[in-house]
């Protein structure tokens, strides 16, 4: 059942609740990927600078637009890269996205982490040992939202929103500026609820889409889609282990963006499910049972981010924190 619902925004815009992830979408498979969902139905992209295949993805938005559907009838996101943090970078990386993706606006364009690098070219500017992300402590995410709600004043784009973003990063920006983020793209699923933001975010009208929301399967450990629990909630509905995990997320309200490259999975993954209260319970007590897993910490990249965002074990002793002023 494709019920390609969409949520409306704080600012009146509607975001279609599934989309479709482009992170570690190879090049040679992104175009083919984003073509298949939208003749699929897909209404909604999610797409990053740094995921670096937007040009590809370009491409195959001019294979479907305007033979399958109208640029209008698409809601594409894309985030600003941490190394344009900068007030003055901002627009031209803007307009950057925009030219690598054949468009003249984005439905929304998000902050992608509440962490500026060092400006310039590198997207990952590296301490001399390699070891490290050069980080840039000038630059306040209120300086960057400032430039983002510049971008929106001028019509450059439609929606604006941040990505990793705590509650306290939340307050920060929204008290000295005014505008809270429409959108809050973060990491949910059922092994990291994160109860206290999605509480948050409903009292304060600001949207959350689910990132990784299959957990991603990068860690080494079991894949959430593998767990007893959820496999038996999918048999249930003669369905996959994936739609149960995305039905999880769309009944929490969150708009849900499961990456696949995979013809088939991107077409079930698209194939809702509506679960019932019992199920949904079922799902969520794996986090009862397993404890909470968050799969995405900068503090153990390779190069590492020596920055504390979320308050978590792996994050201890990092030397700096988010720069809110
Ligand atoms: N804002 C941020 O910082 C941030 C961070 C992470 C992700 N994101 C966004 O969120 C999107 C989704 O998150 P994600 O890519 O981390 O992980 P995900 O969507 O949770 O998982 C993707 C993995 O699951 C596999 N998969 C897809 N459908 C499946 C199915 N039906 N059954 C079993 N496995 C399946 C994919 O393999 P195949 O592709 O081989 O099918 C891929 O290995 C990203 O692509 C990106 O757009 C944003």
């Amino acid at each position: 059942m494709s019920l390609n619902k969409t949520i409306t925004l704080n600012d009146g815009n509607k975001i279609p609740q599934i989309g479709l992830g482009t992170w570690l979408s190879k090049p040679g498979e992104v175009g083919n990927a984003v073509e298949i969902a939208v003749k699929a139905g897909y209404r909604h992209l999610d797409l990053a600078k740094i995921y670096q295949n937007q040009p590809e993805i370009g491409e195959s938005l001019k294979k479907v637009i305007p033979s399958v559907v109208k640029r209008e009838e698409l809601f594409i996101t894309s985030k600003l890269w941490n190394n344009a943090h900068r007030a003055d970078k901002v627009e031209a990386a803007y307009d950057e996205t925009l030219k690598e993706l054949g468009l003249d606006y984005l439905d929304l364009y998000l902050i992608h982490w509440p962490v500026a690098f060092a400006p310039g070219a590198d997207l990952v500017p590296k301490t001399s040992d390699g070891s490290q992300t050069v980080l840039d402590r000038e630059t306040s995410i209120v300086d960057t939202w400032k430039a983002l709600i510049a971008l929106q004043k001028a019509g450059k784009v439609k929606s604006i929103g941040v990505s990793n973003f705590t509650i306290a990063d939340l307050e920060a920006i929204t008290n000295a500026t005014g505008v809270a983020p429409a959108v809050n793209q973060i990491e949910a699923h059922p092994l990291l609820p994160q109860d206290d933001l999605v509480a948050y975010a409903n009292k304060h009208n600001i949207h959350l889409t689910a990132y990784s929301p299959l957990g991603n399967n990068l860690s080494g450990k079991t894949k959430i889609v593998d767990y007893p629990q959820v496999s038996e909630v999918a048999k249930k509905y003669n369905a996959d282990p994936a739609q149960v995990l995305i039905a999880w997320g769309v009944k929490r309200g969150y708009s849900v963006i499961p990456k696949s490259v995979t013809d088939t999975r991107i077409k079930s993954n698209f194939d809702q499910l509506e679960l019932k209260d019992e199920d949904y319970e079922t799902v969520t007590s794996l986090y009862k049972e397993l404890g909470k897993v968050r799969f995405n910490i900068p503090k153990t990249y390779q190069p590492f981010w020596d920055i504390d965002i979320f308050g978590e074990e792996a994050e201890k002793g990092a030397k700096y924190t988010v720069k809110r002023e």
